[in-house]
C-alpha cells in the first residue's frame, strides 16, 4: 500500500521536485540571522525559509539551530512551522526531520538520557537496550521528530578512535545483537514506525568508519575486503535484516576510495547484495568533500555526479543547497545521472515519509506524551547504568565500602554531569550539559546523598577548564587533595575524559593525562585505599599507576543517572554485573582486540616462539567482577561432531557460590584450531545474562550451527572448514569438530 502511494506521487513529480527531496539542510540555514530559535519563540516565515522549502522544495531538515536543546513544546512549534511551509507546496510533501538522538533525545530538554552505547554493550542486557530505544523513540516523537541517526554500528576495535564510545565495542557479534535490539526499540517489533511513538532508525556509518590507520576521525583506512566483511559488516547486515529504514555513510576513505563515491560498497554490496531497500543519506557535507577534501572530483558538480551514481539518495548539508539542486537537475538533463537513479532515490525517501505517517500528521503534540521524562523512564536509565558499570579490580574486597567511612572524592570527573553523559547530549560536544542536567547527581552529589554530606570531603585536584575555545586540564588544589587523602578512610578518585565527539576528540596520546597520573600518585602516597573510578569514552591507558589502586571501576559514559548507579555499587546497594565490551590495553603499542592472531602472543622473546601470553592487556575483553562468585561446571555438548545440517546444543551449570544475589554474563567462545586463513585465537559466539540467588544453580543451553563458526576466506566467501574446534565457557573447555562444513 505504501508502495502504491509512493508510485502515485512519484508520477506527479517534476525533476526539480524530486531533486529537492534529495537535499537535507540544517536548521541553522533557515534559522540564522536572528535569535528566534534561541529565544524559544515561534518564528516567522522569512525569505530563506521560503527559498529553501518552497522554491527548492528541500525534503529534509536536521539538528538544531545554534547547537542548543529545546523543550518538546518548542520543538513541536519549530517543526510545525517548517511543515506548514513545506505543506504549502503543490504536492504537500512533509519534511523529514532528523536528529542525533543517540542515547536519548539528545536535543530535547527534560528527555531521558541513557548510558551511551558503549556502556549499553557492557550491560550485555538486550532487553534494557531495547527498552532504552523504545523510550528514546517515544520522547523523540513527542518532540515532533520522527528520525534518529542511531544506532552506531561501527566496530570499536581501535581505542584511539574518538567515536569508539558511540558504538557497541570491539566485537561483531555483540554489535549485531545490540544493534538489532536498538532498531527494534526505535521502530517496533514489526517496524511499524507509523505509530506516533516510534521513529525511523538510521544505521551508521556504513562501512569501516572506526578503523582509520591513524586512529583519527575521517582519516584514511586500509581494510582488506575479507576483514571488512567478516568484522565490520555483520552488525549492519543484522540491522538491515531487522528492518532499519535508513543508513548513513562513512565520511572516510577506504583503500583510497572515499566511501561516498564507492559504487561497489553503496550499490553492489548494500543495495544489491544485502538488498537494502531504505534510504541512504550522506554524512555532513560529504558530497562536496569529494571535491573539496578528497580531491577525486574536480568541482562540486562532479562530486554530486559521483555520489549519486554511487548510490547516495540524500545529501546531508550540501554546502549550498542551491548548487546541489541546480547541479543535479543539470546532470540529469546532460544524461550524466540517469532519471531512474533519481527515481530510485526519491522512492526510498518517500517510502520513509509514508511509513512514518508524516503525510497524515507531520507534527505531534507533546501533550499527548504524558510519560515524557517520567520516573518510569528515568528508572530504566538508572537500571541500565547499574548493569553497565564494570568492576575491574577489587583487591582484598575493598569494595563495597562502608557507609560510615570518611570519604575523599577527588578528580576532574567527580563533579561533572558533562563527563557522565559525553558528546551528543543537549549539544554536539556535550558542552551545554551542565545547563540542562543540573537537577541530576554528579558522582560527588550521588556519594553525598548515599552516605551523608558530612562523611564526604571534596577536593578537585585537577579540573577541566575552558581555555579560549577548548577545555584544558589544569591542576586544581592538587596538593590539598593529597593532604586530604591522609585524613580520609578511603579515596574515590574520579579520572577520565571530558566529553567530545568526532574530530575534536582526536588524540595524540592514549595515556590518561600527565596531570591525572600525578594526582593518582599523590593521593595514593597517603597510604589510604584508593578506588579508581574511570569515566571515559575509550580506554585511556592507566598502567603507569594502576598497581597503586585498590579497586578500579569503569563507568564509561553512564548518562544522567550514572552517578547514582555508581554510588549504589560503591556502597554495596547494587552488585555490579557489567562486562568490558572491549580489550582494555596496557600499552600504547598493544591495542589489539581479543580476536587477534596467535602470533600476537608469541613475540615475547625475540626469535623464539613463546606461548606464554604476551597479549597482556590491562583487562581482558568480557572481564568484569561481582561482589559474589560464580562457578561453572558440567559443560556438555549433545554431540562431538556437527555437519551443516544439524545443531550443536551446549549446556553448562552456573552456580552462585557467594553470599549475595548477583548477575552473571555467560559468554561462549570458540576457537577454530586450523583453517586456510590464519584463524583468530577465539571468537564470542553467544552470551546471556543470568540472575542467581546465593547457592542457586541454573543450567543454560546455547544452540550453535556450522554457520555460527564461519569466517570470510581469502576469496571473500563465508565458510566453515572441516576440522577441530575448542569451545570455552568460563574456565571450562571442550572440543568438537565440523564435518562437511564448507557447504554453507
Ligand atoms: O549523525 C551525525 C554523524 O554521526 C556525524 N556527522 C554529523 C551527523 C549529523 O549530525
Amino acid at each position: 500500500q505504501i508502495e502504491t502511494k509512493v508510485e502515485d506521487l512519484l508520477k506527479q513529480m517534476t525533476l526539480e521536485e524530486k531533486v529537492g527531496q534529495m537535499a537535507q539542510i540544517t536548521l541553522d540555514v533557515i534559522g540564522k540571522g536572528d535569535n528566534r530559535f534561541a529565544s524559544f519563540e515561534p518564528f516567522a516565515l522569512d525569505d530563506k525559509m521560503t527559498d529553501a522549502l518552497v522554491h527548492y522544495k528541500i525534503g529534509s531538515v536536521l539538528n538544531t539551530a545554534n547547537n542548543r536543546a529545546r523543550t518538546p513544546q518548542v520543538w513541536n512549534d519549530i517543526v510545525s512551522k517548517i511543515q506548514d511551509v513545506a505543506m504549502k507546496n503543490r504536492l504537500k510533501i512533509p519534511v523529514l526531520y532528523g536528529v542525533d538522538a543517540i542515547h536519548g533525545t539528545t536535543y530535547t530538554v527534560g528527555a531521558t538520557m541513557f548510558p551511551q552505547q558503549i556502556a549499553q554493550a557492557a550491560s550485555r542486557n538486550r532487553e534494557l537496550v531495547r527498552k532504552g530505544a523504545e523510550i528514546t523513540a517515544y520522547e523523540t516523537r513527542a518532540s515532533s521528530i520522527p528520525w534518529t541517526f542511531s544506532p552506531v554500528l561501527d566496530l570499536g576495535a581501535d581505542p584511539r578512535f574518538p567515536r569508539q564510545w558511540e558504538g557497541f565495542g570491539e566485537d561483531p557479534y555483540i554489535g549485531s545483537e545490540m544493534g538489532v535490539q536498538m532498531v527494534k526499540g526505535y521502530e517496533g517489533q514489526d517496524n511499524t514506525v507509523g505509530d506516533y511513538d516510534k521513529v525511523a532508525s538510521c544505521m551508521k556509518h556504513f562501512l569501516g568508519y572506526g578503523a582509520p590507520t591513524s586512529g583519527k576521525d575521517r582519516t584514511p583506512a586500509f581494510i582488506p575486503d575479507d576483514v571488512l566483511r567478516e568484522y565490520h559488516l555483520p552488525a549492519f547486515k543484522a540491522a538491515i535484516e531487522a528492518g532499519s529504514h535508513s543508513i548513513m555513510i562513512n565520511s572516510g576513505i577506504i583503500n583510497n576510495i572515499p566511501v561516498h563515491s564507492n559504487y561497489n560498497l553503496l550499490t553492489k554490496l548494500l543495495k544489491e547484495e544485502l538488498g537494502f531497500k531504505g534510504l541512504v543519506v550522506t554524512d555532513w557535507g560529504d558530497i562536496e568533500n569529494l571535491h573539496r577534501r578528497d580531491h577525486i572530483a574536480k568541482d562540486d558538480k562532479e562530486a554530486i555526479m559521483l555520489a549519486i551514481n554511487a548510490g547516495i539518495d540524500m545529501s546531508m548539508i550540501p554546502y549550498q543547497y542551491e548548487t546541489f539542486c541546480n547541479g543535479l537537475v543539470e546532470l540529469v538533463k546532460e544524461g550524466k545521472v540517469k532519471q531512474e537513479r533519481i527515481d530510485d532515490a526519491v522512492r526510498r525517501i518517500l517510502k520513509v515519509k509514508y511509513a512514518l505517517n508524516l503525510f497524515d500528521k507531520p507534527v505531534t503534540d507533546s501533550k499527548d506524551y504524558p510519560k515524557f521524562g517520567s520516573k518510569e523512564f528515568e528508572a530504566a536509565s538508572y537500571q541500565m547504568a547499574s548493569e553497565a558499570i564494570t568492576l575491574l579490580k577489587n583487591d582484598g574486597n575493598v569494595l563495597p565500602l562502608s557507609k560510615q567511612a570518611k570519604v575523599l572524592v577527588t578528580g576532574p570527573n567527580a563533579n561533572s554531569m558533562r563527563t557522565l553523559n559525553g558528546g551528543w547530549t543537549y549539544s554536539w560536544q556535550g558542552e551545554k550539559v551542565e545547563e540542562f542536567a543540573s537537577k541530576y547527581n554528579t558522582i560527588l552529589e550521588a556519594v553525598q546523598t548515599k552516605v551523608g554530606a558530612a562523611n564526604v570531603n571534596y577536593v578537585p585536584g585537577v579540573s577541566y577548564k575552558m581555555d579560549g575555545k577548548y577545555y584544558e586540564e589544569a591542576a586544581d588544589k592538587m596538593d590539598e587533595a593529597a593532604e586530604a587523602a591522609k585524613n580520609a578512610d578511603v579515596v574515590i578518585l574520579c579520572l577520565g575524559e571530558n566529553s567530545y565527539t568526532e574530530k575534536p576528540g582526536d588524540l595524540q596520546d592514549l595515556n590518561i593525562s600527565d596531570l591525572q597520573i600525578e594526582l593518582a600518585k599523590k593521593v595514593a602516597a597517603a597510604g589510604k585505599p584508593v578506588i579508581l573510578v574511570l569515566n571515559e569514552g575509550r580506554p585511556r591507558l592507566i598502567s603507569r599507576f594502576e598497581p597503586l589502586m585498590k579497586a578500579v571501576v569503569q563507568t564509561y559514559l553512564p548518562g544522567n543517572f550514572g552517578g547514582d548507579a555508581l554510588a549504589s555499587i560503591l556502597f554495596g546497594d547494587i552488585n555490579p554485573s557489567g562486562k568490558l565490551p572491549y580489550t582494555y590495553p596496557r600499552y600504547a603499542n598493544a591495542t589489539i582486540p581479543y580476536f587477534h592472531k596467535l602470533s600476537e602472543e608469541q613475540t615475547k622473546a625475540e626469535g623464539v616462539y613463546n606461548y606464554e601470553a604476551d597479549f597482556n592487556p590491562q583487562y581482558q575483553f568480557g572481564f568484569g567482577l561481582s561482589y559474589t562468585t560464580f562457578n561453572y561446571a558440567n559443560l556438555k555438548l549433545n554431540k562431538t561432531a556437527i555437519t551443516n545440517s544439524d545443531e550443536l546444543q551446549v549446556s553448562i551449570d552456573v552456580t552462585n557460590t557467594g553470599s549475595r544475589e548477583g548477575k552473571e554474563v555467560v559468554q561462549l567462545f570458540t576457537s577454530d584450531l586450523f583453517a586456510s586463513t590464519t584463524p583468530d585465537v577465539k571468537r564470542l559466539r553467544r552470551f546471556e545474562k543470568l540472575s542467581l540467588k546465593p547457592g542457586e544453580t541454573k543450567t543454560i543451553t546455547f544452540t550453535l550451527t556450522v554457520k555460527d563458526l564461519a569466517f570470510v576466506n581469502h576469496e571473500g566467501v563465508w565458510t566453515t572448514e572441516d576440522g577441530d574446534f575448542d569451545l570455552m565457557i568460563g574456565d571450562q573447555k571442550v572440543k568438537f569438530n565440523v564435518i562437511n562444513g564448507n557447504k554453507l
